[in-house]
């Protein structure tokens, strides 16, 4: 019988005979997919893995170290961490424009993950290294690769790595739907933390902030996104809701009166989205009550906040992300 028992022992085999006595690396993100399948390499090579976490400085609020206490205490793995803040936020000061941003964030990460590279291999003569990629069936089938293909290995570079720095992945969870790398997660001990995580993007906050990315601004908006992220879990609506981005209008100022002084703040803007695959979406209709007390906190916590609105539009027309 197929269990989700004998999914996790069959990948461990397989990616043990596939990576042989060589190394592997593992780019995590945080998200669900890349932890499942490092978790499982990590079963089948033990310290022949090391993981590559890039700190971007674009994270929610303690979220990176939240990410690196529960992969290293749940897998033992090998875990690299790049502080790589100033970089990124150098690299972004001055820019608004949703995809430059994208296309910055995307290159700073590769060299960040590159550099990591270099010094994990050291002094080795190894040229071609196993990267493992958290790729979904729906994602193989999306591409046209189809069933059946998990033995065929496909060599790749990673976005724009030199030609003699080739790859050759490793997808345990090819033949596998979220639901079912969900289950594999917490069988290999994943907590929930990682395998019930929400979708985040990429390129974190710094699509959240509308206007130019700075460490200020992305301070604010952890502020109020933990606020909300707090109210959400304390109203038990993590399930029911798929995400819900918080929004910073950095450039956007409105006059209000806090205390008995004039404010003139920033809004912030959420947006809770019920959505199956988030090729569509739709806006949460989340309860009144939830949504005043997310909105009398974040302006009463979060001074350069002064208000709190609500996204109700769906997808299409609205994307998830406002960027
Ligand atoms: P949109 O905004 O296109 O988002 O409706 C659909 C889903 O994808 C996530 N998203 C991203 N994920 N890199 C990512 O890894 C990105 O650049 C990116 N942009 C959007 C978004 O959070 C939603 O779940």
């Amino acid at each position: 019988t197929w269990t989700i028992g004998n999914i996790a022992e069959e990948q461990i085999e397989r990616v043990r005979e596939q990576i042989g006595d060589h190394r592997a690396i593992c780019a995590l993100s945080g998200g669900v997919d890349s932890a499942v399948a490092a978790a499982i390499v990590a079963k089948a090579i033990g310290d022949r893995l090391t993981c590559v976490y890039v700190d971007h400085g674009l994270m929610r609020k303690n979220e990176s170290v939240a990410i690196e206490k529960a992969f290293r205490d749940s897998t033992g793995a090998e875990l690299k961490i790049v502080d790589a803040e100033k970089e990124f936020l150098d690299a972004l000061a001055g820019v608004t424009d949703p995809e430059e941003k994208r296309k910055i964030i995307g290159r700073e990460f590769i060299r960040c993950f590159e550099r990591a590279e270099v010094e994990i291999l050291g002094d080795s003569d190894e040229k071609v290294a196993f990267l493992v990629q958290g790729t979904l069936y729906p994602d193989v089938v999306e591409s046209g690769g189809g069933a059946g293909t998990s033995n065929i290995k496909s060599h790749h570079n990673v976005g724009g790595l030199p030609e003699d720095l080739e790859f050759e992945l490793v997808e345990p969870l090819r033949e596998l739907f979220k639901d079912e790398v969900r289950a594999v997660g917490s069988q290999l001990g994943l907590p929930d933390e990682i395998v019930q995580r929400q979708p985040f993007p990429g390129p974190g906050l710094g699509i959240r902030i509308i206007g130019e990315v700075t460490k200020e601004r992305l301070d604010i908006l952890r502020e109020a996104d933990a606020i909300a992220r707090e109210e959400m879990t304390k109203a038990g609506l993590d399930r029911d809701i798929w995400q819900m981005p918080v929004v910073l209008l950095a450039d956007v100022r409105s006059v209000g009166v806090q205390g008995d002084g004039r404010t003139y703040g920033h809004p912030v803007v959420l947006r809770p989205v019920t959505s199956e695959d988030a090729m569509t979406a739709d806006w949460a209709r989340l309860p009144y009550d939830v949504m005043e007390r997310i909105s009398t906190r974040i302006t009463n916590e979060v001074s350069e906040i002064n208000r709190v609105t609500v996204d109700i539009t769906s997808k299409p027309p609205g994307t998830i992300e406002w960027e």
